[in-house]
């Protein structure tokens, strides 16, 4: 049996794989923030940015195709994990009783579809510039006039903002698993790693809808 096979039939692997696939999603999330933060700084500050990423084409495309792996091994290794926990009880409680898992727990593939649902939308806004016409008048780098004009609108904004929050959900529960992955959540960490997990989801949120929210509050324009 290979090690791919290993890893993936087995809980631990999956696990693991779970993990790691999602470390490095949080990497590009928070990169991602930090690039996006510019628009606090104005036009020449992000399209600077935003050309300066696409000035290193073979970087930028290690660094997508890192990304597809992460996100594909990420949802493989969820269904995996959901499918054992099934196959674990083939016949259903017959009175189902919600124990040591917690609300986030139980919305976890739901909140991953909603987010699937997001980054394609979120591709085909703002990367392929298909949903918005008049984005065809702009300059190939001109990202702060896309977000202007898209985050003007309530239902943009909206939809950004509600997605960013299931983001956070998705990660706060995410982090909790990670560490237990790790076997971080012994007693002596426990206070501490139970913080970091809602601490960090809710400053990266905060740092997302920061964007939309101050477009379309006239904060920026
Ligand atoms: C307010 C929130 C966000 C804003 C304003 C924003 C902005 C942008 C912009 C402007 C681009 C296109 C860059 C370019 O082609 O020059 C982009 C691409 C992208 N964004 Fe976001 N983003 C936000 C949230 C997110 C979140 C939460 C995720 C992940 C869950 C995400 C994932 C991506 C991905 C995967 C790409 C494609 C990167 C590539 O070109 O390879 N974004 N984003």
């Amino acid at each position: 049996m290979s090690f791919l096979s290993r890893t993936v039939n087995s809980s631990v692997g999956c696990k693991t794989l779970m993990a790691v696939s999602g470390l490095a999603l949080v990497g590009f999330i928070v990169a991602h923030l930090a690039g996006n933060l510019l628009v606090f700084a104005g036009p020449t500050a992000l399209n600077a940015y935003a050309k300066g990423l696409r000035s290193y084409l073979p970087l930028l495309w290690a660094l997508r195709i890192g990304l597809i792996t992460a996100f594909i091994l990420h949802i493989y290794a969820g269904i995996r994990l959901s499918r054992r926990a099934q196959q674990a009880r083939p016949q259903a409680y017959v009175k189902r009783k919600t124990q040591v898992t917690t609300g986030a727990a139980q919305t976890m593939i739901l909140s991953g579809l909603l987010l699937l649902f997001f980054a394609l939308y979120h591709l085909a806004h703002l990367t392929f510039r298909l949903t918005h016409p008049q984005f065809a008048a702009l300059g190939e780098f001109d990202v702060y006039a896309m977000l202007i004009a898209s985050f003007q609108s309530p239902w943009t904004s909206g939809f950004y903002i509600l997605s960013i929050a299931t983001l956070m959900l998705h990660l706060n529960h995410g982090m909790a698993s990670f560490f237990q992955t790790l076997g971080l959540d012994s007693r002596r960490h426990a206070s501490l790693l139970f913080m970091a997990g809602p601490v960090f989801s809710t400053l990266l949120a905060a740092g997302f809808i920061a964007i939309p929210l101050s477009i379309f509050l006239g904060l920026i324009a």
